[in-house]
C-alpha cells in the first residue's frame, strides 16, 4: 500500500521524506491556505519545493468551477512539475475536466468523492486517482469504509485502473482497514502517521533493553 501525507505543510514533509516510507502528498485548498498563512510563502513555490522534497505525485486542487477553467487552471499548475496531479472536484463540470486534463497525459485527482456512482463515473473518465473522503462518511453515521470495499470491488469487477486514495483518514484503525481491504494509497495527516510508529509495548521493551543493558555495563565496569 501507498502512503501518501495529506499536508501542504513543507516542514511535516520533509520530516517524513527522511522516515523512507512517503510515496506521495495531498494538498487541498484548506490544507495550501494553512500553509499560506504560516509562510506568506507563494503557492507555486510551496508546491514545487513539495514536489522536489517528495519526487512523486502531489495533489493541487483547481479551484475553478466550470470545465474550461479547471482544464485551463490545471495545465498550469502541471507546468510547476511532472510530479503534479490535479485534483478535480466530483461534478460533470469537473469529469469533462479530467477528461481533457488525462488526454494531455496529466494526472488527475477526483476529490470530495462520497458514492459508488461517483468512483465509477471518475474510473470511467480515466481518472489516475479517485479520493472517497471516509472521515467525512463516518461523521455522517455512516461507515465511510464501506464505500471503499465497494469502491475495489467494482473497479476489480471490470479492470479500471483508477487507483484509490482513501481520503480524510483520521485515525490509525482507518489505515489497518484501509490495508485490510486491499486500497491501493492511503492520505494520512502527520499525526496519524506518527501514531502508526508507536506501540506501548515498544516503548516497554526499549526502556528495559537499556536498563538491562546499563545493568551489565556497570557489572564489567566492577569486575
Ligand atoms: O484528503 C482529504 C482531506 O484533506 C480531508 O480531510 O479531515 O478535512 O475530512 P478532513
Amino acid at each position: 500500500m501507498k502512503i501518501f501525507i495529506d499536508t501542504a505543510n513543507v516542514d511535516e514533509i520533509k520530516n517524513i521524506t527522511e522516515w523512507g516510507i512517503l510515496d506521495g502528498v495531498t494538498t487541498n485548498p484548506t490544507l495550501l491556505a494553512r500553509e499560506i498563512k504560516r509562510t506568506g510563502r507563494k503557492p507555486q513555490d510551496i508546491l514545487k519545493e513539495i514536489c522536489d522534497v517528495v519526487k512523486g505525485p502531489v495533489s493541487a486542487e483547481s479551484t475553478a468551477t466550470d470545465s474550461r477553467g479547471i482544464y485551463e487552471e490545471g495545465k498550469k499548475l502541471s507546468e510547476i512539475s511532472k510530479y503534479i496531479t490535479i485534483k478535480v472536484p466530483m461534478t460533470i463540470e469537473g469529469l469533462k475536466a479530467i477528461k481533457l486534463l488525462v488526454g494531455d497525459g496529466i494526472m488527475t485527482n477526483t476529490t470530495l468523492v462520497f458514492s459508488l456512482n461517483q468512483a465509477l463515473l471518475s474510473a470511467k473518465v480515466g481518472s489516475t486517482f479517485v479520493s472517497p473522503f471516509i472521515g467525512r462518511i463516518d461523521d455522517t453515521g455512516h461507515n465511510g469504509m464501506d464505500l471503499i470495499d465497494e469502491i475495489i470491488t467494482t473497479y476489480d469487477n471490470y479492470g479500471y485502473e483508477t487507483e484509490v486514495i482513501v481520503a480524510s483518514i483520521r485515525h490509525p484503525m482507518h489505515i489497518v482497514e484501509a490495508a485490510q481491504i486491499g486500497a491501493d494509497i492511503v492520505t494520512v495527516p502527520f499525526k496519524v502517521l506518527e501514531k502508526m510508529v508507536k506501540h506501548p509495548l515498544t516503548d516497554i521493551g526499549i526502556k528495559r533493553f537499556e536498563d538491562d543493558w546499563k545493568e551489565a555495563e556497570r557489572i564489567l565496569k566492577e569486575s
